[in-house]
């Protein structure tokens, strides 16, 4: 397990996470040449994305884990979404990494989607890898990228590497750990891996001259405000190590991928509901965080992902479902790469592995071995969008049934229903709208049930309980649903009206959903 790092890569749209996914394949030699997968004009259709709406649209709505080694460690890549979107699925993909790389646009800095991510993280405790990407182009000079990363995120960014020349007039990097200076080639092609020219400091400062001679004194500057590299404030999220590069030209994509296995931490003890970390040598136990329906068209299955938490796992095993207390038997796990699957024989904290077929199992799911252990709920956000879906085919109400009831449990959306409307007309809440259109595709593709969707009135969700239902029911404007998971929602037309109702109802429970995140 300490040959293990699991972690996912954070984007706003177009920073260039896509590419980097591709480029870390490329140098670990997971795949021959980027692109080659993949016709250059749809890209981002392959490895990662396989439903036909991705394709379609370029982005990557779900998510996958993609394996792959690289001089003896074994990474574990989760695969974010990266549309416009916040979306619940990246928080629980979250869930399951012990890292994340954050890319940014070097002419933008940080955007307002990563802004969102940053949290996710914070609130994780996750530790953040910047990789500022797109310097073969005009940008932000590299101090306004280190300010825009401590002013918005307040991290404190510590460059591990330092650019010589500008964005747009981009010469390399210099290593600060080595002083080794990385010469840019501005020919190389982005397909293959390119050949990489290190040069001695005297070898850079004549070659390269005032440029090299100014990165120097820049880096000079950062030694002396003692901005080095330090273990501990970067796994305890208060630091974040800056890398430089172009990951379309493979510019600067083995100095990460090689700091990654020295900085980023191999899997750690996972604290149970209670908060008892559960360690590494326990027996084996898992967490489920994600489930997706139909990923193979000519399949029609459904795979759940678990993380391994600890212990060693091995096919054919059985182990304890702990939500029902049921043996539950591992034996068709699979590991993916996009569409293809290996079968796995064993596996060890960090990997994630999908199960297929896997009908019972639900996200936030544990299992274990031998010793019980329940790991804390992967919790939900506040949803703040809600529309109701009517069947458009009364002929198709069963597929309209069982195509709502498997997004719900895969948490493509919440089902909200009400108990005097039921399963005839549910609300589907959702953080981001982009989620509706990926429920409302994959009912119609997937499942045959063509669906409207409608606007409602509502914008925000309280938690509530039997005593907060009743006295709503005194309110026309506000009404109370449940979710699936049992809980109660409240939603109300606006937040003036939330508070308006609070104020005359200091009693009755209206819960934020989920605190310091969902507003
Ligand atoms: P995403 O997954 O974060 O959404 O971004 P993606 O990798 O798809 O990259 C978005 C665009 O940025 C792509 O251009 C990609 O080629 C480009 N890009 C990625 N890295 C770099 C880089 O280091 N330098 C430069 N100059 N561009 C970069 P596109 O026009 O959308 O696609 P394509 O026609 O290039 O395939």
């Amino acid at each position: 397990m300490a040959r293990r790092r699991t972690f996912a890569i954070i984007s706003h749209p177009d920073a260039g996470k896509t590419t980097l996914t591709e480029k870390f394949l490329l140098y670990a030699g997971a795949i021959e040449a980027a692109g080659a997968v993949k016709a250059r004009r749809d890209r981002r259709a392959a490895t990662s994305d396989w439903m036909g709406m991705e394709q379609e649209r370029g982005i990557s709505i779900t998510s996958a884990a993609l394996r792959f080694e690289y001089k003896d460690t074994v990474f574990n890549l989760l695969d974010t979404p990266g549309h416009r979107d916040f979306s619940e699925d990246t928080y629980r993909v979250l869930a399951a990494a012990d890292c994340a790389v954050m890319v940014l646009d070097a002419a933008k800095g940080v955007e307002p989607q990563t802004l969102k991510l940053f949290d996710v993280c914070r609130a994780r405790g996750i530790p953040l890898v910047s990789f500022i990407n797109k310097f073969d182009r005009p940008g932000l000079s590299p101090l306004e990228l280190l300010d825009n990363i401590e002013s918005k995120i307040g991290l404190i960014p510590v460059p591990v590497t330092w650019p010589v020349g500008i964005p747009g007039d981009f010469k390399g990097v210099i290593d600060r750990r080595s002083g080794d200076f990385y010469r840019y080639d501005k020919t190389a092609h982005g397909a293959t891996i390119a050949p990489e020219e290190v040069l001695s400091p005297e070898a850079a400062a004549a070659m390269v001259g005032d440029d090299y001679v100014t990165a120097r004194d820049e880096i000079e500057l950062l030694d002396a405000v003692g901005s080095g590299f330090d273990a501990k404030p970067f796994l305890a999220g208060e630091t974040t190590p800056v890398f430089f590069g172009s990951a379309v030209s493979n510019f600067g994509v083995r100095l990460l991928l090689e700091a990654m296995i020295e900085l980023a931490p191999s899997p750690v003890p996972r604290a149970d509901e209670d908060g008892v970390p559960r360690s590494l040598e326990s027996p084996f136990s898992a967490l489920v965080f994600k489930v997706q329906a139909n990923m193979d068209p000519n399949h029609r299955d459904r795979i759940a992902f678990f993380r391994v938490c600890s212990g060693r796992f091995e096919r054919g095993m059985t182990a304890i479902h702990a939500r029902t207390g049921r043996p539950y038997s591992l034996k068709y796990a699979h590991q993916m790469f996009g569409q293809d699957r290996a079968t796995v024989d064993e596996a060890y904290p960090g990997d994630i592995i999908g199960v297929v077929n896997a009908t019972d199992l639900g996200i936030g799911d544990s299992l274990y071995v031998d010793v019980p252990v329940v790991f804390p709920a992967i919790p939900s956000f506040a949803p703040e969008y809600f529309m109701v879906a009517r069947n458009k085919d009364s002929a198709r109400y069963k597929q309209f049934r069982r195509g709502i009831t498997q997004l719900d449990e895969e948490g493509v959306i919440q089902v909200l229903r009400h108990p005097d409307r039921g399963d005839q007309e549910p609300i589907l809440a959702a953080v981001g709208p982009m989620q509706f259109e990926v429920a409302q595709y994959r009912l119609e593709e997937e499942f045959g049930a063509p669906v409207e969707l409608s606007p409602t009135n509502y914008k925000v969700a309280r938690r509530t309980d039997d005593a907060g239902r009743d006295a709503l029911k005194a309110m026309w404007q506000a009404e109370v649903f449940t979710r699936s998971d049992g809980a109660m929602l409240a939603l109300f037309p606006s937040r003036f009206q939330l508070e308006r109702f609070q104020a005359d109802h200091p009693d009755v429970l209206l819960e934020r959903i989920v605190a310091g995140i969902d507003e």
